[in-house]
Order: C-alpha cells, then sequence, then structure tokens
C-alpha cells in the first residue's frame, strides 16, 4: 500500500531542549524564554549564546563568547581565492553551500568533542557572514572589506557588505532580524543538519546540508521570491488583482501559510513592525505593498478554501532586508547567517546528548512501490534483447 506523504508532519523524531514553537497560540520559545521578549531585551549574540548553552550567559561567558566571534572575523586565503574563481554569476546560496564544506578543509583538529564543536560553532557563526560580504564584495567588483574589531555581529555584517558603518537604527533592526530567524525547532535545514550529523559526520557536513535545503523556495528562499512578488507587483493599487491571478492558477502566495503555525507566526508580528518603521524611514513603499499582499491573500483563500491563512517570517523579512539597502539574492544567505546558530546548537544536542533517550542515526522507512516480479526478483536481461521500453 502507498504511504501518504504527509512530509513527516506530526512526527516526533527526537527529544530537543532547544525551542518550542506553539503553532496554535503563535510562540516561539528559544531554552525557555520567549522569542517576544528576547527580540526587546537580548542582541544576536546573546540568544547565539544562549542557543548554544543551556541557559542565559553570565556578564564573562557573553564577553568570551563575543570575543571569540570578534577574533573568527576572517575567512582563509585559500577560501578567499576560491570566492574569486567563482563565476559572478552564481547564486548566493550555491556559493556558500560549497565555501561552509570547503571550512572542512582547513580545520586541523580531527577531534570531535563537545567543546571542539563548540569552538566550531562559533566559528561558523562568525565566518559566515563574512563569507557571504566578501563574496557580494568580489561579485561586484569591489575592494574586500576588512572586519571591524568594534563593530557588534550584525554592525560588522553590513559595514562589511556595504562599505560604511550602519547607523544605530539599522544595525539595531538587523541585529532584530537576525535573533528572530535563529532557531525554529525541526524546520526541513535543521532536520537536515540534524540527520546528517547523526551519521557523526563532522558539523561543516551538516551545515552545508542545511544550506542546501534553506535555499528551497519553500523554506528560506521564500524571502527572496517575497521581493521578486513585490517588485513584480509594483503598487498598492495593483496587489488585488495579481493575487487573484496567482491564486486562481492554484499558485502559492509567497510569505503566506506555515507548516506548524496555524495563527500569526510572532516573527512575522515583529518584523511587520520593523517594516513599517523603515518605510517611514525610507519613504520607500515595499511595507505598504506587502501589508496589501497579507490582505488580499487572507480575504481571498477565505473565499476559496474557507480557511485562514497568515504572514510568516518571509514576509516582511524582504521588505525590511531591502530597505536596509541589501541586495535582493541575499535574503536567503542572511537567513543562514542567523539560523547557523540554531543549526550548530542542534548539531552538539545530536552529537553529545547526555539524557536518554540519546539520539541515533536517522533511518525512516519506505514503501517501495516499484517493480515487482515476485520473490526472486525480475529476470536480468542482457543489453542487446532489451526492448526498448522508455
Ligand atoms: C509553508 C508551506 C509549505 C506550508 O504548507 P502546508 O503545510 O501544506 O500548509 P497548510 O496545510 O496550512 O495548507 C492548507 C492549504 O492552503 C494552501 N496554502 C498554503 N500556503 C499557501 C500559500 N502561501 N499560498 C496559497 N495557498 C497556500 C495549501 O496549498 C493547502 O491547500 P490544499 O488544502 O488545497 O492542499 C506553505 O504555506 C507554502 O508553500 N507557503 C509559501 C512558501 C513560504 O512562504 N515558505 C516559507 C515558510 S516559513
Amino acid at each position: 500500500m502507498q504511504t501518504k506523504n504527509i512530509g513527516l508532519r506530526n512526527i516526533e523524531v527526537a527529544d530537543t531542549k532547544i525551542s518550542a514553537i506553539d503553532g496554535v497560540n503563535g510562540k516561539l520559545i528559544y531554552r525557555g524564554y520567549d522569542i517576544l521578549d528576547l527580540v526587546k531585551k537580548s542582541t544576536f549574540e546573546e540568544t547565539a549564546c544562549l542557543l548554544l548553552n543551556e541557559d542565559l550567559p553570565t556578564q564573562d561567558v557573553l564577553s568570551t563568547f563575543s570575543d571569540k566571534l570578534v577574533a573568527a572575523r576572517e575567512i582563509p586565503e585559500g577560501l578567499e581565492k576560491t570566492l574569486r574563481n567563482i563565476p559572478k554569476t552564481a547564486n548566493p546560496m550555491d556559493v556558500l553551500q560549497s565555501t561552509v564544506s570547503m571550512m572542512a578543509v582547513y580545520d586541523t583538529q580531527k577531534i570531535d568533542d563537545r567543546d571542539t564543536n563548540y569552538n566550531r560553532a562559533i566559528d561558523l557563526i562568525s565566518k559566515i557572514p563574512i563569507i557571504v560580504a566578501c563574496w557580494d564584495r568580489i561579485r561586484n567588483d569591489r575592494e574586500i572589506i576588512q572586519p571591524s574589531k568594534k563593530l557588534n555581529h550584525a554592525g560588522n555584517f553590513l559595514y562589511m557588505l556595504t562599505g560604511k558603518e550602519p547607523d544605530v537604527e539599522a544595525a539595531r533592526i538587523f541585529d532584530i532580524c537576525l535573533i528572530l530567524h535563529a532557531e525554529h525547532s525541526f524546520n526541513a535545514s535543521t532536520f537536515a543538519a540534524r540527520e546528517v550529523a547523526s551519521t557523526r559526520a563532522n558539523m561543516y557536513a551538516a551545515v552545508s546540508a542545511a544550506v542546501g535545503a534553506l535555499s528551497g523556495e519553500l523554506h528560506g528562499g521564500a524571502n527572496f521570491q517575497v521581493m521578486k512578488m513585490l517588485l513584480e507587483i509594483g503598487s498598492v493599487d495593483k496587489v488585488e488583482q495579481w493575487i487573484k491571478d496567482k491564486l486562481a492558477k492554484s499558485q502559492k502566495i509567497m510569505g503566506m501559510g506555515h507548516a506548524v503555525y496555524k495563527t500569526f507566526d510572532p516573527r512575522a508580528e515583529v518584523l511587520r513592525e520593523l517594516s513599517r518603521r523603515l518605510a517611514e524611514k525610507t519613504g520607500l513603499p515595499w511595507f505598504a505593498i506587502t501589508k496589501r499582499v497579507e490582505e488580499v491573500t487572507e480575504e481571498e483563500m477565505k473565499k476559496i478554501k474557507s480557511s485562514d491563512i497568515f504572514p510568516n517570517v518571509d514576509l516582511y523579512s524582504a521588505s525590511a532586508y531591502y530597505m536596509l539597502g541589501i541586495p535582493m539574492d541575499l535574503n536567503t544567505p542572511i537567513f543562514a547567517i542567523s539560523r547557523v546558530s540554531g543549526w550548530t546548537a542542534h548539531i552538539i544536542e545530536e552529537k553529545f546528548a547526555e539524557a536518554a533517550p540519546k539520539p541515533m542515526l536517522y533511518r525512516p522507512k519506505a514503501v517501495y512501490v516499484g517493480k515487482y516480479c515476485g520473490p526472486s526478483g525480475c529476470e536480468y536481461v542482457s543489453i542487446e534483447k532489451r526492448l526498448a521500453q522508455i
């Protein structure tokens, strides 16, 4: 009998202490702390440290963590040379996935214990934004900007990307975006990372698999598609017809809907406000168009399917990044810049969980529905005698 392919929805595959999603009430919790509290009171550095440890850090732990992040702000020379040899038309997510896996060859430590992986995680969190910023400079024939030692994680990325120190508000808005994207339980890319880690492959292999999973448009790639949609629509008065046409062709509206949240995604609520603030600051129309997309999609989905649909994290992040002056094809790499903190926390949990039940090698079961010629199998026919079947 065929399986009903439900994409593993609601199947419990492992225990985690890292985060919890309440899809009914629209809550997201990192290590016990509500995301809405973290965006008000925390920073990306502190949040990443929280994810990689069991609780909020003391000042000493946070200072050591932040110092290590700053100290790791450089990439190996060989990696920079590789970036310079990649065709400039390459998709930034492909570039990121390849270079993350390449980082393994520059790691001379052959140890796979918890402490070494904790330091590897910090190194990856520090270097992924550097790779993204350097790639953008290289592909645009611009000089690479040397990292700042005084800017925070969010500010340094914007500085290395644009060559200008961001103003305080822009840096804080970007910092909040990074907090919001840092972790989201067993989403597709995190599951990919954990699945690879369960084989005892190294952290780079697991993170590069996660980057690959994130690149798809049903996952992290959606924020790029959202910006494409907004540019294509162009103005608020064109939204209604555009959405109606798409839905009439049974096409999905990017940035809307979620596999777990059946109410407002709490991250979308914060991002909506950030997008609104940036629109006010820049005078650009992208917030207004996005808001209309949200309204019309909700109205139309009620009419067509009698169901509710809500914006997800990608709907308002697209316009927020655009108004921060970030090239739209970097939207998904930025997701990775933040989510690497969650991925690495999960990889460490997968490899070193102390409490039972301990994780084990993932090995789901498939139902074979292919050719069957009886218990002894099909007879092998030599190539000369085979009849054309295709
Ligand atoms: C994320 C996503 C894959 C979840 O899909 P899902 O788990 O099937 O969601 P649901 O079960 O709630 O879908 C219910 C119905 O609404 C439809 N639907 C869901 N999201 C939709 C969207 N964005 N646009 C149009 N229709 C949508 C589904 O096709 C489904 O229709 P059906 O019953 O006729 O098959 C889906 O919402 C989607 O593709 N969204 C757009 C891509 C996106 O923004 N991804 C980022 C996610 S963070």
